[in-house]
Formats: structure tokens, C-alpha cells, sequence
């Protein structure tokens, strides 16, 4: 099977890997030459655990390929769209633009029955619209336009890609379900069920998916501040509740909020579909509302913890990516922590594993660190925003001897309270009783 990718930023680079991976023959394509030089010289433009070496094997084995022009569509059976649908500035709609501009290239260049399937994220309709471009650029075409939305979360995107939950196809013709079949042969062989829907029910099932999850995120968020001020433990409430099996124990970690290149953009997306159809979505509405406001309400947590004021205090800031394992800061709850503790008039040291780089896009005067201690020194609180791992076993000991206060704010639950408010610090989590029965007012 012969397979064209086109686009190779995140999506498009881990399924092109992963389908190259599986035996197919597949080109990953982008209009970014400099992107596809670096490809070719291994170098990864994201960071993903395990996607450079999976790359280098497959393009050592002759399967993986990487070009800056569309050739490798001629004589592909499945040709994937994988380029990016942000947010359009100013309505919040999904810009198609990327799409529609690969469907007219795609358009030009297929031979022979090719199946050109939608993996972006992309407004219920889109396919429609896709078959119609290639349709109008080329009437004697042979050809089937097919959605197969991708559930990948970043930092787990290959294990997620090869042991997905399932593969979701959205088709209305019989040889295109033969060619994803054959696409997918080896996953299905691994037991992955495939779900079979006409198109716009998959399109609308991407989305559903991420509001579902962003939904069940907001709600134990929400759960979590009222633990606060009644005295009970987050974390137990969402094992109680998440041993029921209708409601499942994943995505009820309480935080400071989702973030991320998909929850914040796909909700607003679905909001702005569903108004334009008359039919609004109020609950994810609400959803992406509250979210917006507890990020930016993260930051009053570290006041009080401060006594009320962090102006000319340093504060250190543990983590800036939107979760760990990814150098992505795109709607990070960092982001709107951090310039509200600025506003404050505090000066941030900060420290991430990975995401330095990327946070100099999104944030300003920022001193950055080269390690957590050097982060926390003269610092008068430090604040843990992002659960990576290297920052749950820190040497607290060394910790409180840098600070120059003994405060410890941890917006991901990574410590156990009573460990360390016996160390000596001031400790604030999220939504959890505290010590002795005496709950701490910590907003
Ligand atoms: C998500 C979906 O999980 C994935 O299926 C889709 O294809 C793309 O969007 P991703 O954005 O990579 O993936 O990250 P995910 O692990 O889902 O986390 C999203 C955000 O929710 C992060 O900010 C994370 O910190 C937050 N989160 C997640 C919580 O606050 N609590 C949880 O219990 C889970």
C-alpha cells in the first residue's frame, strides 16, 4: 500500500511514521522545504518521545520517505490530509484554508482510484466540501473522500496511534472501505475496533470526543474548588465516582485547566458549528468559559499564598508546557499564570524540560533557569504548573534551604500534603482536605 501524507507537522509525521512503521510505503510531504531538509537529516521539528528513532528505522527501511512537492500523490491508493486547522482569528470558526488549498493540489495530481482522507480536525461538512473542490478541478477523476479523525494525545501519540481505543471511518463508498481496511490491516488484526459512519457523523465525533473529555476535565475542576471550601479530597471524590464504570476514572485529575492544541480549539469550534445551525451546545458553551477563568484564577492562589502580595517578589515556576512530555505551549495554563503573577508586579524565574524554547513565543521577561533549584533560588513561593516527572521527587530539603519563604504551591496534586507541610512548608493544592481536619482557605 502506498500512501501519501500531506503535511507533516504533528499529526501527519507520528501517523505517516506509525503507517510506515506497519509495512506501507508512505511519503510525508510538506510545503515547509526547510522542514522536509531537516526531516531528512533526522531532525524532529516537535518533540515526541520515541518518534525519532521511529522515524530513522523507517526511513533506513526504505518505507518512510519525505518530500517538499506533491509527486508522491501520483500513484498513492490513500492520500492523507494532515495540515492544521487553527482557530480563525476573530470568530473562533476552524480555518479551513490549509485544507481546501491541499485538496486543489491533491485535485491535480491523483492517478487512478485514490482515496483522499480528512485526518485534520475539521467542521462537520468539510469532506463535502473537500469532494467538491477535487470534483470541480478534476471531473474525470476516480475518487473518494473519507474522514478518519485521530484520537492522539501528544507525548503518548505512537502508543495511542498503535493501540488506539478506534479507528472511527466516515465513508459512503465500498472500494474506499476496502483501501482503509487495508490501511489499517495491522491494527486491525490487533483487535482495534473499526467503526464505520458516514462522513459527517465522523467529523462531528472528533469533536464530541474532545468536548466530552474537556467537559469531564472542567467538571472535577470545578469539584475541586468546592472540596476547598467544604473540606473534602478531590482525589477520593473522583475515585469514588470514577469506579462507577458509566463514568470511568480517567480525565477527573483536578488541575489548573486544560490547555493544548486541541480542547481549547475544538470546543470553540463545535460552540461556533452548533450557533450556526441554531442548535448551541450550551454545557461545552459554559465549559470552555469556566476553563478560560480558572487558569487565569490560578494565579490568586499563589497571591494568598504569598500573603496577598507577590509585587518586587520573586516566584518561582516549575513546568510551562500545557502537560508534560511535549515541548507545546499553546493555550498552557502557565501562560495565563504566569502573566497574571507579572501583572502583579512579581518577577518569574521559570524552568521546563522542554519547553523553553517555545515559551519565549508566548511569554515576556521571563529569567529562565537551568535547573529547578536554580529556579528556586531567593524565590518566595514556587509553584508547580506542569506534572512532569522530574519535579515529583525534588530534594525539598534543598528546596526550602533556596526559597525565601518555605511556600509550596502544586497545581497538579504531585505531592502528599502531609509530607510536606512537615518539611516546614506552606503547601496549597487543589481541591484536597487538608491536615487535621483544619481546611486551608486556598483561593
Ligand atoms: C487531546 C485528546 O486527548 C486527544 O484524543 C486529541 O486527539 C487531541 O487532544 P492532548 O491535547 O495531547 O490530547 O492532551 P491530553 O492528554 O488530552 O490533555 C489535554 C489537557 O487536559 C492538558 O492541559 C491536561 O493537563 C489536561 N488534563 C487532562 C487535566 O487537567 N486533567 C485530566 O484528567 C486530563
Amino acid at each position: 500500500m502506498q500512501i501519501a501524507m500531506v503535511g507533516s507537522g504533528y499529526v501527519g509525521l507520528v501517523s505517516g511514521a506509525c503507517f510506515a512503521d506497519f509495512g506501507h510505503k508512505v511519503c510525508c510531504i510538506d510545503k515547509d522545504a526547510g522542514k522536509i531538509e531537516a526531516l531528512k537529516a533526522g531532525k524532529m521539528p516537535i518533540y515526541e518521545p520515541g518518534l525519532a528513532e521511529l522515524v530513522m528505522t523507517n526511513v533506513r527501511q526504505n518505507r518512510l520517505t519525505f518530500a517538499d512537492d506533491l509527486s508522491a500523490v501520483r500513484g498513492a491508493q490513500a492520500v492523507f490530509i494532515a495540515v492544521g486547522t487553527p482557530s480563525r482569528r476573530g470568530d473562533g470558526h476552524a480555518d479551513l484554508t490549509y485544507v481546501y488549498q491541499a485538496a486543489r493540489e491533491i485535485a491535480a495530481a491523483i492517478e487512478g482510484f485514490t482515496v483522499i482522507v480528512t485526518k485534520s480536525t475539521v467542521p462537520v461538512g468539510t469532506g463535502d466540501e473537500v469532494e467538491r473542490i477535487i470534483r470541480e478541478a478534476r471531473p474525470d477523476a476516480d475518487f473518494a473522500v473519507v474522514s478518519n479523525p485521530e484520537f492522539l494525545r501528544e507525548g503518548a501519540a505512537i502508543s495511542d496511534f498503535k493501540r488506539p481505543d478506534r479507528i472511527v471511518l466516515g465513508l459512503e463508498d465500498q472500494r474506499a472501505e476496502a483501501v482503509m481496511r487495508e490501511v489499517y490491516r495491522p491494527l486491525y488484526l490487533n483487535q482495534a475496533p473499526i467503526l464505520i459512519t458516514n462522513r459527517r457523523t465522523s467529523e462531528l465525533t472528533k469533536y464530541a470526543a474532545n468536548a466530552f473529555l474537556a467537559t469531564k476535565i472542567t467538571f472535577i475542576n470545578e469539584i475541586a474548588s468546592l472540596c476547598e471550601e467544604v473540606g473534602a479530597n478531590v482525589q477520593d471524590i473522583a475515585r469514588g465516582i470514577g469506579l462507577d464504570n458509566r463514568i470511568g476514572a480517567k480525565f477527573l485529575h483536578a488541575g489548573p485547566g486544560y490547555g493544548g492544541s486541541c480542547f481549547p480549539k475544538d470546543t470553540q469550534a463545535l460552540i461556533k458549528t452548533a450557533q450556526d445551525y441554531g442548535t448551541p451546545v450550551r454545557i461545552v458553551e459554559t465549559v470552555a468559559a469556566v476553563n478560560d477563568q480558572r487558569k487565569r484564577a490560578m494565579a490568586r492562589k499563589v497571591l494568598s499564598a504569598c500573603g496577598g502580595s507577590v509585587r518586587n517578589k520573586a516566584i518561582a515556576v516549575l513546568g510551562l508546557t500545557f502537560k508534560p512530555n511535549t515541548d507545546d505551549m499553546r493555550d498552557s495554563p502557565a501562560i495565563s499564570v504566569i502573566t497574571a503573577l507579572q501583572d502583579a508586579g512579581a518577577k518569574v524565574n521559570a524552568f521546563d524540560p522542554e519547553g523553553m524554547e517555545q515559551a519565549r513565543h508566548y511569554l515576556d521577561n521571563l529569567n529562565y533557569c537551568s535547573d529547578p533549584y536554580a529556579c528556586c533560588k531567593d524565590a518566595a513561593a514556587l509553584v508547580i504548573v506542569t506534572e512532569w516527572d522530574e519535579f515529583r521527587a525534588l530534594d525539598l530539603g534543598r528546596v526550602k534551604s533556596l526559597l525565601s519563604e518555605p511556600v509550596l504551591v502544586d497545581l497538579r496534586n504531585i505531592y502528599a500534603p502531609d509530607e510536606v507541610r512537615r518539611q516546614g512548608f506552606k503547601y496549597l493544592s487543589i481541591g484536597r482536605y487538608e491536615a487535621n481536619g483544619v481546611v486551608v482557605a486556598q483561593v
